[in-house]
């Protein structure tokens, strides 16, 4: 996003994570981004408004029970009109857990403050055949 002229922010709770993204970024001179060690669910501490939020296998992870805080901290930083694209498996068993979310789940957890404007279903296309997935668009309503 930042090669592409936006100011970014990027979280995530693996220090190793960031640590490479911090170094790619350094690698290919990129600035306007800034990466943060955090907790998705539990974004207090991040302020602003953003026009645009990206997940890419994350929230598919998260135990369910911790799903309502992130969807509360997205509406909280996702500015009218924003848009959020999300990338997700479908809900599945893995490692004897459930994980993956619906787009009846994905509804839910946004909405209403969130409209989904499409979805489009998919495989996975990393090597892992047969895992159902999906992209989101949704966006934030005044
Ligand atoms: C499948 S990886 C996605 C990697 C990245 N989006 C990409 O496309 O290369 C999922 C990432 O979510 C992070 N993650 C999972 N739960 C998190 C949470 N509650 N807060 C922050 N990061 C989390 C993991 O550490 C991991 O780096």
């Amino acid at each position: 996003m930042a090669q592409h002229g936006w100011e970014a922010v990027g979280v995530d709770f693996s220090i190793l994570a960031i640590w490479l993204a911090r170094h790619k970024a350094r690698r290919a001179g990129i600035k306007g981004v800034r990466f943060l060690v955090g907790d998705v669910t539990r974004l207090d501490s991040l302020k602003g408004h953003f026009s645009f939020a990206l997940d890419i296998g994350c929230l598919h992870g998260i135990p369910l029970e911790e799903r309502d805080r992130y969807a509360a901290g997205l509406k909280r930083l996702l500015e009218p009109g924003g848009t959020y694209l999300l990338y997700a498996w479908k809900p599945r068993i893995s490692h004897g857990r459930r994980m993956g979310i619906s787009p009846e789940e994905v509804a839910g957890l946004f909405g209403p403050e969130l409209a989904i404007k499409s979805v489009r279903h998919g495989e996975d296309s990393a090597g892992r055949p047969g895992i159902l997935t999906a992209w989101y668009h949704l966006e934030r309503l005044s």
